[in-house]
Order: C-alpha cells, then structure tokens, then sequence
C-alpha cells in the first residue's frame, strides 16, 4: 500500500477499506507515515468525510495502537462515563460515588484541563494527598473493593490518537465529526468498559455549540460504540451558562460534596441525577429511569453517597476529612466582586469566557506544561434568569494575585449579560440518543 494512493482515493471520494484504515493509523504510530503525509488524509476527510463504516474502522484502529485496559478480573458489568467537556463541569466527583453506591461498577480514566474547559483530575488533585496516577493492578483491585477508581490516562492509552490530535490541532482539522467521534471513543474503548454514558455537552462553552452538531456527534459515537459491540448511549446537555455555580478546582470539589449531600444547585444536581439514572439503568440495577433516579436520591438523604466519597478519597491517598470540613480545600482568601450595573436580569452568561477568566486567575493551562493554582475560580452568585438590583453581587472572584483578578473581573463583567426582560435559562438535557 502507498499513502499517496489512500489520500488521492479520499480525496476523489473514495471509501477506505478496513485494512487501508489499519495500515495507514498503525503505519502513523509507528513513525513510518510522516506528518504531512497524515494531515494531507486528515484534510481530505475534512473535506469529502467518512461513512459509518470507515469512522467505526478508524476508531478500533486507533483504539489497538497501544495499551489496552482488561477490566475482566472485575466482577459485573463495569461502566465508564465521559463528557465532551465544559465549564464547571464537576460531574464525575459526585457522579461516580453516587452511583456506586448501588452496586455499579465504576473504571474511569479521566484528562486534565486545557483551554476554557477543566479536567477531573486537576480537580481532584486539589484534594490534600489525592493521588491520580497509579497503576492497572491497583486501579482494579480498588474498584474491586470499593466499586469505583478515577485515574489520569495513561500515556499508550491510543497512542494514534495522541500523535493525529497534536497534528490535527496544528492543521486545522480539529472540528469534522468523525474524526472527533473516533478520537473521543478510541480512548474509551481502550479503557475497557462494558458500557459507556457520554454526555455531550453542547452551547457557548462546549466544543459543539449548535445542537445538531451536538446530536450528530452523539449519534455517531453510539453507533462506535454498538460497532465495538459496547453499550453505549448518550445525553446531550446544556453548556450555554457553566454548570452549577462553581468554576475552579478546590471550589468544584467543595460543590461537588455539597451535591453528595442534598445541598448542591439545582441544575447540577439534576444533571447528576439524569446520568446517574441512566447509568443505573444500563448497569441493570433499577427497573426504570424513575426506580433509579429514587434509588439515588435516597442514597444522598442517607448518607451513604458521601460516605462513599470518602472512602473513595482515601483509597486514592487524599485527606477524606474535606467532605466532612470543606474548609479544608484550599481557597484563595482575596476577593473581588462582581457588581451588577443595573435592576434587570441576567440574560445571558458567556460559557466559555467564564472559563477563560478561571485560566486566567491560574485555574487552567495554556501551555500544558503550565503549573495549575487550585485555590482560584469563580463563584457565580446569579445566573441566567436570575433577578438583579444594581450593586448586587453576581459574582465572586477567588484570587492570588491583583493585577491577573482585575484583567478578569473585566471580562467575566463582559461575558454577563443583563437586561430588563426575564429570559428562562435554557433545558438541561437538550435531548438522547440511545439503541
Ligand atoms: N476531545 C477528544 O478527545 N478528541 C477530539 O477530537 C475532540 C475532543
């Protein structure tokens, strides 16, 4: 086979066969495809696309390139759960303790955060002592004896898909469906559960920011995933404000217990709850969405969802005495408050902005060697829908540093929108797809 026979076949609109997608991904790994090469294929399927057929290919290609995890020495079905990605988007800390407090088997392998979006492990590292790298005999054995474990990725977890992101971020060929579709599920895949809870997050702060585009990208990583002969379904959820109040990491850790213990935010909470069910459902633990959402509902009123936290913390090295005393967490005491212009409401709150005032204060990356400030973020007092008077606080800005807080209180101040006219914030679950 010859590379230039495969990118000049895609570009006339040629379908690639299963073993040119597998020579041309494993020929990639290996060095032996060079990059340019490979961005002038990436840039064909920019432009001519990929079938159901070569997108599910390239996702077990990439998939097989590295490591793969063998979750077998775990009893029952054993499920993973993945967002697109968002701005306070603390899920998984509440959601996987919640949900194993049923009996549901929870090997999760999570990223850090880059750009506006954070990462669960950055968040959780904010934890005192928390550790997230450990290695596959550790990561089973606890979820094994407690039922869940979240660790960083490991480095030849799809290593393909490493080597074509970092080359499609540099060629503009980030944003074409399949390509994101079997990116996002390789990585699954390899991780080795039975069955896989996406939540595509869609709006301002989300990487698809038009609901079509949104389900269109659902659609087609549960069609990999029933290719990969997985259960696999996914919600797609509002990301046009962030979720629930808290943009940081200490801060979104702090959220995240308050939610373990009945006292989260409402849209958060009902967010945990919506997956939390689906994920019990397809664990077979409840009979219908209703019988799981009550069965999580009351594992919070008990008590048994923090108790859960905790131990999950402590396996993991961390001081789980924060879930008793979030005070615990370390954040930043300097303060600077976000005051409303004017009576109205808030109409509006640009996502992504909001997030980019967080990497500003040091709560995210824009290089990945960037070293992350737990203690900063943003706590948003109002938001969409909420009523204003002028000089109320909509927001806090926790800070270690004057200059890069006022450079952010001038932002986040743009990226609140308000206005006389009560504008209903948008539905948390904008819509499924399943089969
Ligand atoms: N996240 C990924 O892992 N891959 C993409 O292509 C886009 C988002």
């Amino acid at each position: 086979m010859r590379m230039y026979d495969l990118i000049r076949k895609k570009k006339l609109g040629g379908e690639l066969t299963t073993e040119e997608i597998d020579w041309m991904i494993q020929g990639y790994t290996r060095g032996e495809i060079p990059d340019y090469q490979m961005s002038a294929m990436t840039m064909a399927i920019c432009f001519v696309g990929m079938n159901e057929r070569e997108t599910g290919d390239l996702t077990l290609s990439m998939r097989d390139s590295g490591d793969k995890l063998d979750l077998s020495a775990i009893e029952g079905i054993k499920l993973d759960k993945h967002s697109t990605g968002g701005v306070g988007d603390k899920t998984s800390i509440a959601l996987l303790p919640l949900v194993s407090c049923l009996g549901v088997k929870l090997a999760k392998m999570s990223g850090r955060g880059l750009g506006h979006t954070g990462g669960t492990i950055d968040k959780l590292e904010s934890i005192p002592g928390f550790k997230t790298e450990m290695d596959e005999e550790s990561f089973i054995s606890q979820v094994n004896d407690i039922g869940m474990a979240i660790m960083g990725q490991t480095a030849d977890l799809a290593p393909a898909d490493k080597k074509l992101y970092a080359l499609r971020d540099v060629t503009a060929t980030v944003d074409q469906l399949s390509l994101i579709a079997s990116s996002i599920m390789s990585k699954k895949l390899a991780a080795g559960a039975d069955a896989i809870v996406l939540d595509v997050k869609c709006g301002s702060g989300a990487f698809m920011k038009e609901s079509d585009d949104a389900k269109a990208l659902a659609g087609a990583m549960v069609k990999i995933g029933a290719h990969a002969g997985k259960k696999c379904m996914a919600v797609i959820t509002n990301m046009d404000e962030p979720l629930g109040r808290a943009v940081g990491n200490a801060i979104e850790v702090r959220e995240a217990i308050d939610t373990l213990k009945g006292k989260g935010p409402e849209d958060f909470t009902a967010l945990v709850l919506a997956l939390g069910s689906r994920m019990v459902l397809l664990a077979g633990k409840a009979a219908d969405l209703k019988d799981a959402e009550d069965k999580l509902k009351a594992a919070i009123a008990d008590g048994r969802a923090i108790e859960q936290l905790k131990r999950f913390i402590s396996a993991q090295g961390g001081d789980a005495s924060v879930a008793d005393d979030t005070q615990k967490l370390k954040v930043a005491e300097q303060i600077l408050e976000l005051k409303a212009p004017s009576d109205g409401y808030v109409q509006r709150i640009i996502c992504d902005e909001v997030g980019m005032c967080s990497l500003m204060l040091g709560g995210g990356r824009e290089k990945k060697t960037d070293i992350i400030d737990p203690s900063v973020g943003i706590l948003l007092k109002k938001k969409v829908g909420d009523p204003v008077k002028k000089g109320e606080t909509m927001a806090v800005i926790y800070h270690n540093d004057a200059v890069k807080a006022q450079a952010a209180y001038e932002r986040l101040m743009a990226a609140y929108i308000t206005g006389a006219e009560r504008i209903s914030p948008k539905k948390l679950i904008c819509g499924e797809v399943d089969r």
